[in-house]
Order: structure tokens, then C-alpha cells, then sequence
């Protein structure tokens, strides 16, 4: 009946980039202000040190760091641009929205740009959108950027969630590709979970561990192999699986159960805390940095959070 674009091929990731605050907070520097030990937060939580913004690095800010980042490695210009997309819960302001002011500070003009709140999820979310877009026809290039400030959000006085949070931004460029370079994205919620990660008097994160950490272990790995299986991957062909870095023991826990023993888990939560919708494009940018995900390795992404929410897709190291 209307005419639309003939559909190309498929979607990949092109580039990644990040962006880290300058200022590292030990577990020693906790345990000045609150009741807790470095023994403590290693070995129930997997983190030695994390990364605090100040008040000149702003969700915008470090958004636009990694985005440009991630720009300026794809080769693109940004007139290349269709659509920005920042994955974010922790944006002080809702309105306007990040993803415009983004591309506005990149030189990107006039493209397509709207923010995503799926929490820590946002990023895989973000990924799953942008891929669909560029094979419907309706972007070329799409910048996805996940950017979390959650120290924000933060009582730097309760122990049970200080410990846990950071600051930082991933990014990724996809663009239109030959071969699919994104697997399908496997998405879905638990809604009825709403209540175990929420803002307390609408400015401090609560969660109920327990439930949080119950929840992940014993259902995510599920979703993890349907995105395998609906990508036509055996865990076997696996070279990396990154997931969420919520907290070292549900990484690994995760991990066991894929039957991949062959592949390497990101275990960035240890110098990086967890920064929410960052912590996977933060993850991979690092070890695409360090060498340790050569071009053409298959990775398995899981992200999950408040909501709660899940989505996970397999994908292409460019
Ligand atoms: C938060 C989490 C680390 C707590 O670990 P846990 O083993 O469940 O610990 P509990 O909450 O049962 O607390 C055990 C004890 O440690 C104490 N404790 C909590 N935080 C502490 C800290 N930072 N240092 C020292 N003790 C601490 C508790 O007060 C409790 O003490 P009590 O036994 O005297 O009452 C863990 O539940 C978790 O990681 N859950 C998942 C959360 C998550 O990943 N959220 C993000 C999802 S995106």
C-alpha cells in the first residue's frame, strides 16, 4: 500500500568507545565512612575499586565522551548519524531528553533522538532497537550510548547499595552490514518484581538483595540461551559472554550455566563497579582496548535491572 525502503541486509556493531571519571574509590575509602571491609565487598560483591563522577561529569557529559569516542573510531562523519539513542535511569532532568543535547554537542545534525530507560538493561535494549532500525531501512547509522551517574542516586551512607554503584558511559556505533552482525534480541519483564529495586522517597536506591541476586541467578541464564538458540549459536562457538556487571558471584553463576566453558567472562566490575546501563558497552569497549576480544569473536550480552527487566542478544566484535 506505501512505499518503504527495501530492506537491506543485516546490522553490526562497528565501533565502541567509553568514557570513565578520573576519581577511583577504594573499598578502603568506604570503610572510612561506613561499616564495611574490603573483605567484605570482594567477596560478596566482586568489586576493589570504582569510578565516582564529579560535579563538572554529568550523565550528558560522559555520554558525549564515549559517544564521541565511539564516533571518531567507526570513521563515520557525523552527518552519518540517522539516530541517537542514550540508554539511562539516572538522569537528573527528564526533560529534555539526553540524546538530543548529545548529538547536538557531536556536530550530528537534525538526526533521529530519544533516551531509554530499561535500567540496566538499557544498553542490550538500546543495541535490539537500533539493529531493527538499520535493517527496516529506517536509519544507516545508529549511535547507542549507555550513560549512568548513579552516584547521584546514592546514599553514601547506607552500606548495602554505596558499595555497589558507579559512574561511567560505553557506546557503539551500528551500521547497516552483509552479514548479520546482531542477533535477534530476546527482551521481557517481571513486573510483578517492580518493588525489589526502586528510589526511595524518590531519591535513594533500595533494593532487596536477596531477592535481586535469587531472581538473577536462578531465571537469567534462560534468556541467555534462547539468544544463543535464536541466533543459531552453540555455546561452544561462544569467545565471550557479557553480562551486566551487577555483581561478580551473579556473573559467574550466570556464566556455569551457559556451557560455555571456553569463553571469557567480563569481569570489569572489578575496577568498575556497577554503572547500570554502562557496565556492557563499558565492559566491552575495555576488552576490545586490551586485546582480549580480537575482531570477529562472538559475544553473548545479558543485561538486567530494575523493572525488572531483561534482554539479552548475541553479537559480532567488529
Ligand atoms: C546486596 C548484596 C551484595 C548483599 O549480599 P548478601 O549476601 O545478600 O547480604 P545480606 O543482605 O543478606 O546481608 C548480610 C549481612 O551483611 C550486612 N551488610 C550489608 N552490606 C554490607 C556491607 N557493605 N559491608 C558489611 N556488611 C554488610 C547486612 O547488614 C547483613 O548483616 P546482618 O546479618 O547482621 O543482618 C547481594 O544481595 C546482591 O548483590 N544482590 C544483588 C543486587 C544487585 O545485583 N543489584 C543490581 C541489579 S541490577
Amino acid at each position: 500500500m506505501f512505499n518503504v525502503p527495501s530492506t537491506p541486509g543485516g546490522a553490526a556493531i562497528r565501533s565502541f568507545g567509553e568514557f570513565q571519571p578520573s576519581n577511583v574509590v577504594t573499598n578502603a575509602d568506604l570503610a572510612e565512612r561506613v561499616e564495611t571491609s574490603d573483605e567484605w565487598i570482594q567477596s560478596r560483591v566482586g568489586i576493589q575499586e570504582r569510578r565516582v563522577a564529579g560535579p563538572e561529569d554529568t550523565v550528558l557529559s560522559m555520554a558525549v565522551a564515549a559517544g564521541g569516542k565511539a564516533l571518531a573510531s567507526s570513521g563515520l562523519s557525523p552527518e552519518d548519524i540517522d539516530l541517537v539513542i542514550v540508554a539511562t535511569c539516572t538522569v537528573q532532568d527528564q526533560i529534555p531528553n539526553t540524546a538530543a543535547s548529545v548529538a547536538a554537542r557531536l556536530g550530528i545534525v537534525a538526526p533521529g533522538a530519544f533516551d531509554v530507560n530499561a535500567a540496566c538493561a538499557g544498553f542490550c535494549y538500546a543495541i535490539g532497537l537500533a539493529s531493527d532500525s538499520v535493517r527496516a531501512g529506517s536509519s544507516r547509522n545508529v549511535l547507542v550510548i549507555g550513560s549512568e551517574k548513579l552516584s547521584d542516586w546514592v546514599d553514601w551512607d547506607d552500606r548495602s547499595t554505596c558499595v555497589i554503584f558507579a559512574d561511567g558511559a560505553g557506546a557503539a556505533v551500528v551500521s547497516a552490514s552483509e552479514e548479520h552482525g546482531i542477533g535477534p534480541v530476546v527482551w521481557g519483564s517481571s513486573g510483578e518484581r517492580a518493588e525489589t529495586i526502586f528510589l526511595r522517597e524518590g531519591k535513594y536506591l533500595y533494593q532487596e538483595g536477596q531477592a535481586v541476586f535469587r531472581w538473577t541467578t536462578t531465571e537469567l541464564y534462560k534468556v541467555a540461551l534462547e539468544a544463543l538458540e535464536r541466533a543459531g549459536v552453540e555455546p561452544s562457538e561462544l569467545t565471550a559472554f557479557v553480562p551486566h556487571q551487577a555483581n561478580l558471584r551473579i556473573v559467574e553463576s550466570i556464566a556455569r550455566k551457559l556451557g560455555a566453558p571456553q569463553a571469557r567472562v567480563a569481569r570489569d566490575i572489578v575496577t568498575a563497579g556497577n554503572t547500570s546501563s554502562a557496565s556492557i558497552p563499558l565492559a566491552l569497549s575495555r576488552m576490545v582496548g586490551r586485546g582480549e576480544l580480537p575482531s570477529g569473536s562472538i559475544v553473548l550480552t545479558l543485561g538486567f535491572g530494575a523493572g525488572l527487566v531483561y534482554a539479552a542478544q548475541v553479537i559480532r566484535i567488529p
